[in-house]
């Protein structure tokens, strides 16, 4: 093979590289909302531009003769190319990791999968929680193993969790403790877990997939049903970078076929309306998010959305828009907001509290949802009634 044709196919694999790392779930979010990670990859797109120049120079405008700046370009060349060959096989490679974990979950299938009750004013009774955080030291695993030990022992139909399981998605045991300990903690309570933006650092759909869906394989967005009610579940990580097209017209299509009386409640990882802080370091918001408000809430909206359940932010609150109600509970583990930063409270909110672990009691009736905030321990914190008719 020609040196020239070998170097044109070592740029082709650093620059598919650079662009299908960019392109990978999760990432374009973690660009956008971690300077530090933002810093990672513009180190890689700095090197590959790099690599690109030592390739061309080293077979263009090098002289004919052996000369020390023709020797340094091929050197850095085939250098950086087994570089971006070894990044491709490590984010594989890490992605596709699933050591085998003991514990066996009672994972609810999509479709009219919902368990309710049936001859009882209380249609379906969901405990809801979002960000455990499991494997880092700043979560509260004792808390975390609190929620879960109430939670099997109050009766509840289902048991939504909302993501960011994982601190980092990635790591190859990432899900053999989670699984463990759900099924440890909740034994044969029917469970669904999403992902959050920690769950997918980075390329983790697979392996998600593999731990916590129903059939091992991963569905990016979903609905489950039961008895009138309907339980819509969005990947929705950092913002809207996942919100693709062919995800809104799913969500579309989902509530136009759903009857107008029937109760529809949605979940995502990532919040729409929120309070919180600005982080100076990124230079981002962490509150009230535009993209999210501006393309997704509308549809809520238009479609009488009863509530929409959210984590991602690490507090409790409870907000409302029109006619639709919003609640986030990122509070199942993960080291809670702190509330002295807490710069803006959303125009949207009636509720916050900071500094709590807990999860939400979700009751559904005919005629009204029950929203009961509670704390680790099993008391109460905020209780509101929404009107679902
Ligand atoms: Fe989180």
């Amino acid at each position: 093979m020609s040196k020239r044709i070998f170097w044109f196919i070592s740029i082709a694999i650093s620059v598919a590289f650079v662009v299908w790392f960019y392109l990978g779930d999760g990432v374009a979010g973690l660009a956008k909302w971690e300077i530090k990670y933002r810093m990672y990859l513009i180190y890689i797109i700095v090197a590959c531009v790099l690599q690109v120049l030592f390739a061309l120079l080293s077979v263009f405008w090098a002289k004919k003769e052996p000369s020390f700046l023709k020797i340094f370009a091929n050197v850095m060349a085939t250098l950086l190319c087994v570089v971006f060959i070894g990044g491709i096989a490590v984010v594989n490679i890490l992605g596709s990791l699933t050591p085998e974990a003991d514990g066996k979950l009672n994972l609810l299938h999509s479709g009219e999968t919902l368990p309710t009750k049936k001859n009882s004013a209380l249609i379906s009774h969901i405990a809801i929680a979002s960000d455990p955080h499991w494997n880092v030291d700043t979560a509260n695993e004792e808390r975390r193993n609190e929620i879960m030990d109430r939670i099997a022992s109050s009766g509840y139909d289902a048991f939504f969790c909302l993501g960011d399981v994982a601190e980092i998605g990635a790591i190859p045991d990432a899900y053999v403790k989670p699984v463990n300990d759900f099924a440890k903690h909740l034994g044969n309570m029917p469970l669904r877990v999403i992902r959050g933006n920690h769950d997918a650092l980075v390329n983790t759909r697979k392996k998600f997939g593999y731990y916590f869906g129903p059939e091992g394989k991963y569905e990016p967005y979903f609905r489950i049903s039961g008895n009138g009610i309907h339980c819509l579940f969005l990947n929705l990580l950092w913002g809207t970078e996942d919100w693709t097209a062919a995800q809104e017209d799913w969500l579309v299509s989902e509530l136009e076929a759903i009857p107008q009386n029937e109760t529809v409640v949605v979940f995502s990882h990532c919040f729409y309306f929120g309070s919180g802080s600005r982080n100076e370091e990124s230079g981002v918001n962490w509150y009230d998010i535009p993209d999210m408000i501006e393309k997704v809430t509308p549809i809520f909206k238009k479609y009488n959305v009863d509530l929409v359940v959210s984590g991602h932010n690490h507090s409790m609150e409870f907000l409302k828009d029109e006619n639709v109600s919003y609640a986030i509970i990122g509070a199942m583990g993960g080291k809670p907001d702190d509330g002295n930063l807490t710069s803006y409270i959303s125009p949207k909110s009636l509720w916050n509290a900071y500094g709590e672990h807990g999860w939400i009691d979700l009751q559904v009736y005919e005629d009204k949802l029950s929203v009961i905030f509670m704390r680790y321990n099993g008391e109460p914190i905020y209780h509101v009634e929404i009107p679902t008719k």
